[in-house]
């Protein structure tokens, strides 16, 4: 069989414009569908908007369009960010589309007939933020709910049920075999005692408080309620359908790894497993909960007035690519832990490693092979695979593959500088320019061949965080622009004119922050 990968992100509610903790999961999922893509042919991303629910009715009638309006204007908003981002998904799904609502309503039914929906008359806690009745032992101690620190309200309908507590123990018992289920794994035990607590949930609302959202075939009182609604949008995407699913479903369900953000955890561990289950549906191999993007070590949120948008960032640092930003992202944070963002510390992380460690390593060698060889390496100058740098190549690679295998995006980045690190510190050994003194030509024409080549293996490893500046340093080198894998074997680099005096021009230009600061408070 050939080999596959399915990643799928969140769906972002369009409630509002996309700020950067959406950017953020964007970009960690963009930077493993990238490295996945390098590994086998068949690598796919989904991404996509929620689009039903109160919020949007509500927001839509305060301004007097109608909630496909307001849907459409911010759709817009997040596809243009992903453009902008350059997130190369393969799908970008609405949970308005007709084909997604049409599937929604058919899992319903089958719920319904396989008995694990059931009609029931309720009376429980509503949080509007959380889109769900909230359990009185989760609450804080002044009575709120503990993610939107709001009171709940009281709320008495007769609902559709999910029968959860059904699937309980076949769950508990699922994520306690399988460690790669849930990562990171401190997060298993927290979730292992929220199931102990799990009771039936609610899947619908009457149509009179929610009218904007999937109908329930055959009963026109309720509208389909936002979790069954938004997690099904990880198999209607790819065509499923209950009598007839896609060619592209089979091959790709079930999904390699769903990225989340941990506040929706156990929206994808517990409910969308049993309704998984109820189906008869495999499961996902893997959901991976990354932490939550703070700014300047505070929560993002409109009332303190901090929340930034991924293109306040491009345009503040006047970024004609994505690259710093998505490397400084993806780096952000150990897996799983929350990150945080700051003006300083994204300057200060992408000059160290992207213009004084990798730019550098480049431009202060190619200007060495100019001055010394016309910028020409020799057939002689040449590698050996076992030499130091080599050996450290091919380990690096690995270690990358094992570190992106465990979701470990910052590790695997920390790795790659690390190379690029001894690297460096090979050239200041080995100084070059002292050997070109010396007219020991034929050794520090070996010294510029070694650097380079494994600059090769830099780029190409360095490709799923910054696609551009990959690109750029392959085409110094005179290379074809293949990112592939397999393209990471020592003496890859010919011999034979490399570059100019004019073609060197750096991959990265560090980032000026008084400029920066400036430009900020203009706007
Ligand atoms: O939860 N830092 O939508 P959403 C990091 N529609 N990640 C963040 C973040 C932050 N500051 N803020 C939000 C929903 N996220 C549902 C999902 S999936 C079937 C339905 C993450 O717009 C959040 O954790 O509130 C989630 O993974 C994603 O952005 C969308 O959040
Ligand atoms: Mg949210």
């Amino acid at each position: 069989m050939q080999e596959k990968f399915y990643l799928t992100t969140a769906i972002d509610y369009v409630n509002g414009a996309p700020h950067i903790g959406h950017a953020y999961e964007k970009i960690l999922s963009d930077v493993i569908i990238r490295h996945k893509r390098q590994l086998i042919d068949n690598a796919f991303m989904l991404t996509g908007t929620d689009e039903h629910g109160i919020k949007i009715q509500k927001t839509a009638q305060s301004r007097g369009i109608t909630p496909k309006e307001l849907c459409d204007e911010n759709f817009s908003m997040f596809e243009n960010a992903w453009k902008e981002l350059e997130i190369s998904y393969d799908k970008i799904i609405r949970t308005t589309d007709e084909q997604h609502k049409k599937v929604v309503k058919q899992i319903f039914k089958k719920l319904l007939e396989n008995g694990d929906i059931y009609k029931h008359t309720y009376t429980g806690l509503y949080c509007s933020g959380c889109e769900s009745f909230l359990n009185p032992k989760d609450l804080t101690e002044d009575g709120l709910c503990p993610d939107h620190m709001k009171k709940p309200e009281e709320i008495t309908e007769e609902n559709y049920f999910f029968k959860l507590t059904k699937y309980k123990d076949k769950i508990a018992d699922y994520i306690k075999t399988h460690p790669d289920f849930i990562l990171p794994s401190m997060r298993v035990n927290e979730l292992l005692n929220q199931l102990e607590n799990i009771e039936d949930i609610s899947v619908s609302r009457t149509k009179e408080s929610v009218q904007w959202g999937i109908g329930v075939e055959g009963d026109d009182t309720q509208t389909i309620y936002v979790w069954i609604d938004a997690l099904s949008n990880y198999i209607t995407a790819i065509g499923y359908d209950i009598e007839n699913p896609s060619e592209q479903f089979k091959k790709l369900w079930p999904a390699d790894v769903h990225v989340i953000g941990k506040d929706i955890i156990k929206f994808h561990s517990i409910y969308w497993i049993a309704i998984l289950m109820s189906l008869g549906l495999p499961l996902p191999k893997t959901i991976f909960a990354h932490g939550w993007i703070t700014i300047d070590q505070s929560k993002m949120s409109k009332s303190i007035g901090n929340v930034i948008a991924p293109k306040d960032v491009i345009e503040a640092f006047h970024l004609e690519k994505p690259d710093a930003f998505r490397y400084y992202m993806a780096s952000a944070a150990p897996l799983g832990r929350d990150g945080n963002y700051s003006d300083e510390d994204f300057k200060e992380k992408v000059n160290a490693d992207l213009a004084n460690n990798i730019g550098n390593l480049l431009n202060r060698t190619l200007n060495m092979l100019v001055k010394y060889f016309d910028g020409e390496l020799k057939e002689e100058f040449i590698t050996d695979k076992n030499s130091k740098i080599a050996i450290q190549a091919e380990n690096t690679k690995n270690q990358i593959i094992e570190a992106f295998n465990n979701y470990e995006l910052a590790e695997a980045a920390n790795i790659l500088v690390a190379f690029s690190d001894s690297v460096n510190k090979y050239v200041t050994e080995t100084a070059p320019w002292t050997l070109a003194k010396e007219e020991k030509m034929t050794e520090c024409g070996k010294v510029l061949y070694t650097v380079l080549e494994a600059m090769r293996h830099i780029a190409i490893m360095l490709y799923p965080y910054c696609p551009n500046i990959s690109e750029d340093i392959l085409k110094q080198l005179n290379e074809k622009i293949d990112f592939k894998y397999e393209n990471l074997y020592w003496g890859g680099l010919k011999a034979g004119k490399i570059t100019d005096k004019d073609k060197i021009k750096p991959v990265f230009l560090r980032l000026d922050s008084e400029f920066a600061k400036d430009k900020k408070k203009d706007n």
